[in-house]
């Protein structure tokens, strides 16, 4: 098994809610261990290059007008597989399909105001890590 780090962002739905330690405590019990965190409110542009590999989509308005109403919450988490840990925490994109107890299902409100984003592979967690920190705002064991 190997130490990985991936990127989590409670969106605003989440933050609005005030669902922060909710989710993180989703994230710790399973082992996952937060070494980086800020909350923040993203500018459009900010979101729109954040998400710059979804701007053919149909939906990339909608996405980046509601990752940019109000703060987020954004984590860097460690430990075993955590791309893949972290993505059967989250559930499916869509809550309608996410299995019992993951976060999506019991606190997303629809497939866009879908509460966390999480990276979708290694390659992408390293390049969405380094769009919010620095290694010197990171504190894990590496
Ligand atoms: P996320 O994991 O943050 O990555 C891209 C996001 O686009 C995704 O979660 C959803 O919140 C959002 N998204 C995907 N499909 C749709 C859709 N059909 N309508 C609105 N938002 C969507």
């Amino acid at each position: 098994m190997a130490i990985e780090r991936t990127l989590s962002i409670i969106k605003p739905d989440g933050v609005e809610r005030n669902l922060i330690g909710k989710v993180l405590t989703k994230f710790e019990d399973a082992g996952l261990k937060v070494v980086g965190a800020r909350l923040m409110h993203l500018s459009v542009r900010e979101a729109e290059l954040f998400y710059w590999v979804h701007r053919e989509r149909g939906f990339f308005g909608e996405l980046v007008e509601f990752m940019s109403r109000s703060a987020v919450f954004v984590t860097v988490l460690e430990g075993e597989n955590a791309v893949a840990a972290n993505r059967d925490i989250m559930g499916a994109t869509n809550p309608e399909n996410a299995a019992e107890g993951t976060i999506r299902k019991e606190f997303a409100l629809s497939i866009g105001e879908n509460t966390v984003h999480g990276s979708d592979s290694q390659e992408n967690a390293a390049n969405e890590i380094a769009f919010f920190f620095s290694g010197t705002e990171l504190h894990g064991a590496r």
